[in-house]
C-alpha cells in the first residue's frame, strides 16, 4: 500500500473514507515541541523545529483538504515568551478551511527544549481532553508525532476510545545508539537527552497505537525492529509529500532570485551550471568528502561551481562546536586545494530562498548533491526532484527508495570521494541524459511524492480503523449524583481516608456541610471496599473506582459501568499475563481477593525482583501490554494498558463532563501516582509511602503535612474546594499551588526511580542548560537531529 501507482483510485475512495456517523472525519494530530506556525516557519532556527513541523502542517492542510475530512486540529504546545514570536501564543490558528493549529498549556509559557516537557504531557493530555469536549465531538483519529505526542496520544486515545496513529519521526533508541558510538557515556545520554523516558513512551506509542506511518521501509526494518513492540503488520510506509507548489522547476517567466547575488560573490564565473549541496552543517552529512572530491576531479572545476548552503551564521567562531567544525573543514579544503572563486558558502538565507536556490541550480543545468554518510529519509532529493534538478546522493538508506521511484540520477558510496568526483562530472556532461533526469524527476515527484497522494494512501488505511470505532454509548445510571455535582473529590481508602477516626469524622462533617461529588479510588475488590466503608461509618460514594481503577460502580446500587469495561479489555491477555509472570523472581501472587478480571496481583519483594522496566519488557517480548504499577514497597498490579485510577478518573471526567481540575483526589501511595498528576488538583497525605516523593514540587501537587483524613482536610482548605465560585475558577491559599514552605524541594523533586510505574518511569528532568545544539540551518529534513 506504499506505492501511489494510482490516482484514479484515490478519487474513487472518497466516497468511502467517511467516519461512523456518515459526516466527514475529524482528525487530531498532535505534534507537541518546537515552534509551530501557519507562516514565515523558522526551520533550523534550534533542534526542535525542523522537518517534523514543515510535516504536520503540510499533513493539516492536506488532510483537510480532502473532500472526506472535515476537520484537522494540529494540538501543540502554546509558548508566550519575549524569546520568540508572538504568534506562537495564539490559542488559535487557521490554517485553511477547516484545518487550524489548537495551542494549550504545557509547561509554562516559556519555550522549552523538547527534554524537559516530559513532566507536563499529563497535563497536556487533559487539556487535549477539555479541548475535545469544547469541540463536543470524538476525534476519529488521533495522530501523534514523536515520542511526546505518542505518549500523549496513548493516554488519551485510551480515555476517548479513539484509535491512535503514531509516526516517530526519529527514533530514541536509534538515537542513543548514535550518540554512544561517538563516544558520549551512557549517563550524559541519558541526563541530557531523557532518552529512556523518551524511550519508554514509545514503547507506549507502540503498545497502543493501532497504526505506525513510517516513511522509508528501511525506517520499519532497521529502526522500529529495535523496539519491544515490533509490530511490522501494525505499520504502514506512506513517504511524506512535498509542497509541491513552492518545489517547482524553472519556468519561462524565471527571473533572477535575489538570493543569487548572495551566492554569485563568490564565485568568479557565476554562470557556469551549479553542484548545489543543501544541509545542516553536521558531520554525518558529510560535506568534507564532498569538497575533495570537487577538489581532486579537475575536469569538475572547468565545468561547474559548488554551492554549500549550510545553514545560517553570523559568524562561524560564534557556531556551536559542531557546525563550527564542519564550517572550518570547507575553509581549509578550499584552501589546501586552492579552490578559491570556484566555491560558494553563503551565510545568509531565508526559508524562502530554498526553493529559489534549487531553481537557479535547475536552471543553470547543475545537480544536487547529498554525501550523507546515512540519509535515513531524504527530502531535499525529493525538493531537488520537484525543482527539475537532477542528483547524486548516498547509496546509505532513504535515498534508494527515491532515485527508484523518480529515476532522476545516481547514487555513490559517500566514502569513496573519487567516486563521488566521477558521478557528478558524468552527470553534468551528458546533456542528454542530463534532460531526461530533469524529467523524470518533476514527473517522479509529483507521481510519488505529493501531499494529496499521501493523503489519499493515509486515508485509505485509516478507514478500516475508523470502521472499527463504533458509537459509544452512555448506560443510565441510577444512584449517583455524578451528573449534577460540579466538583468531585476522589480519595484513596488504606492509609489516606482511613487511619485517623478523628481525621475522618472531621471530613465527613465538612462533606455533610457541601454538595460536592465523593469518590473513592482503591487497590481493593469492589466487596472488601464496601466492607471496609461500612466498618468506618463513611456514606456511600456516588463513585467506586476499585481494583486499582480496573473497575467503576455508581452509587449506593454500586452499579458497574459495563462501558468501562470493555474500553479496557484492549489487548488485553490475562492468562497469558500470568503465565509469563509465573517465572519472574520476587513475585508472589496475592490470595483470591486481588485477583480480578483486568487486575493481576502479586506480593512483590523489592530486594529480590527485577527492575520493573525488566518486567514491562518480558512482557512485551511476548507482545502483551500491560500496564504494571507498585506500590508501597511490596504490591506490584498489572492492569491493562488502558486501566489505572488515573486512567478512570480521565474516563469518569470525559463521560460526565467534568473538567478534570474540578476534582481533587488524594493518595498516599504508587497505585494513586497516576491520578495525582495532571491537572487534578491533588493531596498528598502527610503518612505517604516513598514512592510518591518524587511527585514533590510537581504544579498541582499539594503535599499536606497532616496525615491520613487530616490531609485531606488541610488539601480542601488549601485549594479551598468548598466553595462555590460561579466563574468554576479556582482561588488557592498561600500563593501558587505548592506556595506553604513545607512542600520544600524545587522545581523538579528528586526521583526515587527505582521503581516505575505504568506512567512511565520519568526520569528526573534538570532545569536549563545541556540544551541540545541549536543547530543553524534552513535545510527541511525529515531527519533533523533529534
Ligand atoms: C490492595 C489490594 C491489592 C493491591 C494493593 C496495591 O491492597 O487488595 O490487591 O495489590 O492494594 O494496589
Ligand atoms: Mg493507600
Amino acid at each position: 500500500m506504499e506505492s501511489r501507482d494510482d490516482d484514479q483510485r484515490d478519487q474513487n475512495d472518497h466516497d468511502e473514507v467517511e467516519s461512523h456517523d456518515g459526516e466527514g472525519l475529524y482528525i487530531q494530530l498532535i505534534s507537541v515541541h518546537g515552534l509551530i506556525r501557519g507562516r514565515d516557519l523558522e526551520l533550523g532556527r534550534d533542534a526542535d523545529t525542523g522537518g517534523q513541523v514543515t510535516y504536520v502542517l503540510e499533513l493539516a492542510r492536506a488532510l483537510a483538504a480532502h473532500p472526506s475530512v472535515d476537520r484537522v486540529d494540529l494540538l501543540t504546545r502554546r509558548i508566550d515568551d519575549p524569546r520568540v514570536g508572538e504568534d506562537y501564543s495564539r490559542e488559535t490558528e487557521e490554517l485553511a478551511p477547516g484545518a487550524s493549529i489548537v495551542r494549550l498549556e504545557c509547561g509554562g509559557r516559556r519555550y522549552i527544549r523538547k527534554e524537559l516537557l516530559w513532566p507536563h504531557l499529563d497535563s497536556f493530555a487533559d487539556q487535549v481532553l477539555r479541548h475535545t469536549r469544547s469541540v463536543g465531538r470524538i476525534p476519529d483519529v488521533i495522530h501523534s508525532h514523536y515520542a511526546d505526542a505518542g505518549y500523549v496520544g496513548a493516554l488519551i486515545s485510551g480515555f476517548l476510545g479513539a484509535p491512535q496513529v503514531h509516526t516517530g519521526h526519529s527514533l530514541g533508541r536509534v538515537k542513543r545508539q548514535r550518540l554512544l558510538d561517538k563516544g558520549l557515556k551512557p549517563e550524559t545520554v541519558e541526563s541530557k537527552y531523557n532518552i529512556s523516558t523518551r524511550i519508554e513512551a514509545e514503547e507506549q506509542a507502540l503498545d497502543n497505537a493501532s497504526l505506525v506511518v513510517a516513511s522509508t521501509h528501511q525506517e520499519v526494518r532497521e529502526q522500529y525492529a529495535l523496539y519491544d513492540n515490533y509490530q511490522p503488520k501494525r505499520m504502514v510506509v506512506i513517504p511524506p509529500g512535498v509542497d509541491l507548489d513552492r518545489f517547482r522547476p524553472p519556468d519561462r517567466r524565471w527571473r533572477r532570485p535575489r538570493i543569487q547575488a548572495e551566492v554569485e560573490r563568490f564565485l568568479r564565473e557565476p554562470k557556469k551550471p551549479i553542484i548545489l549541496a543543501i544541509s545542516r552543517a553536521d558531520p554525518r552529512k558529510n560535506v568534507g568528502a564532498l569538497v575533495r572530491a570537487y577538489a581532486i576531479t579537475p575536469e569538475l572545476r572547468d565545468m561547474a561551481n559548488l554551492v554549500l548552503v549550510l545553514g545560517n551564521r553570523d559568524s562561524i567562531r560564534s557556531l556551536d562546536k559542531e557546525p563550527r567544525e564542519v564550517l572550518t573543514e570547507v575553509l581549509h579544503l578550499i584552501d589546501d586545494h586552492d579552490l578559491h572563486g570556484h566555491v560558494a558558502y553563503p551565510k545568509h538565507h531565508e526559508a524562502d530562498d530554498i526553493p529559489r536556490i534549487y531553481r537557479l541550480a535547475a536552471h543553470r543545468r547543475g545537480v544536487f548533491v547529498n554525501p550523507a554518510l546515512t540519509e535515513p529519509f531524504g527530502l531535499t532529493l525529493i525538493e531537488a526532484a520537484a525543482s527539475g534538478l537532477p542528483v547524486v546522493a548516498t547509496n546509505d538508506g532513504g535515498p534508494q527508495d527515491i532515485i527508484e521511484n523518480c529515476k532522476h540520477g545516481m547514487l555513490v558510496d559517500p566514502l569513496d570521494a573519487e567516486a563521488m568526483g566521477k558521478a557528478l562530472r558524468d552527470a553534468l556532461s551528458d546533456r542528454r541524459r542530463w534532460r531526461g533526469w530533469s524529467r523524470n524527476a518533476v514527473r517522479g515527484a509529483h507521481r510519488h511524492y505529493s501531499w494529496s497522494g499521501h493523503v489519499g494512501s493515509y486515508l485509505r488505511v485509516i478507514r478500516n480503523l475508523t470502521r472499527k470505532t463504533a458509537r459509544r454509548k452512555v448506560p443510565a445510571v441510577t444512584g449517583t449524583r455524578l451528573p449534577l455535582v460540579e466538583r468531585l473529590l476522589i480519595t484513596d481508602i488504606d492509609n489516606t481516608l482511613i487511619g485517623s477516626e478523628e481525621g475522618l469524622e472531621a471530613l465527613k462533617r465538612l462533606l455533610e456541610e457541601s454538595r460536592i461529588g465523593f469518590g473513592i479510588a482503591t487497590g481493593r475488590n469492589i466487596d472488601s471496599a464496601r466492607r471496609v466503608l461500612k466498618k468506618w461509618k463513611v456514606p456511600d460514594p456516588d463513585v467506586w473506582l476499585t481494583s486499582v481503577g480496573s473497575e467503576i460502580n455508581y452509587g449506593s446500587k454500586v452499579v458497574p459501568d459495563a462501558g468501562w469495561d470493555r474500553h479496557i479489555e484492549y489487548r488485553w491477555d490475562r492468562d497469558r499475563v500470568v503465565a509469563i509472570l509465573a517465572d519472574i523472581r520476587g513475585l508472589r501472587l496475592q490470595g483470591a481477593e486481588g485477583q480480578r478480571k483486568h487486575k493481576v496481583s502479586y506480593y512483590a519483594d523489592p530486594k529480590k525482583m527485577p527492575p520493573i522496566r525488566d518486567i514491562a519488557r518480558a512482557l512485551r517480548k511476548d507482545g502483551l501490554a500491560a500496564n504494571l504499577i507498585y506500590s508501597h514497597g511490596a504490591y506490584l498490579d498489572v492492569l491493562p494498558i488502558r486501566a489505572s485510577k488515573g486512567r478512570a478518573l480521565r474516563f469518569l471526567a470525559v463521560k460526565w463532563g467534568l473538567p478534570v481540575e474540578s476534582i481533587l483526589v488524594a493518595g498516599d501511595s504508587g497505585n494513586d501516582e497516576e491520578m495525582l498528576t495532571g491537572d487534578t488538583r491533588a493531596i498528598v497525605v502527610g503518612n505517604h509511602s516513598d514512592e510518591l516523593g518524587k511527585l514533590r514540587g510537581r504544579p498541582n501537587v499539594y503535599f499536606a503535612t497532616g496525615e491520613y483524613a487530616h490531609g485531606i482536610v488541610e488539601g480542601i482548605e488549601h485549594y479551598r474546594f468548598l466553595e462555590a465560585r460561579s466563574n468554576g475558577e479556582w482561588e488557592e491559599n498561600g500563593n501558587g499551588a505548592n506556595g506553604n514552605g513545607a512542600n520544600g524541594s524545587g522545581a523538579n523533586g528528586s526521583g526515587a526511580n527505582g521503581n516505575g510505574n505504568g506512567a512511565g518511569e520519568r526520569v528526573t528532568v534538570e532545569n536549563g542548560s545541556a540544551g541540545e545544539a541549536l543547530v543553524d540551518t534552513t535545510a527541511r529534513e525529515a531527519e533533523t537531529g533529534k
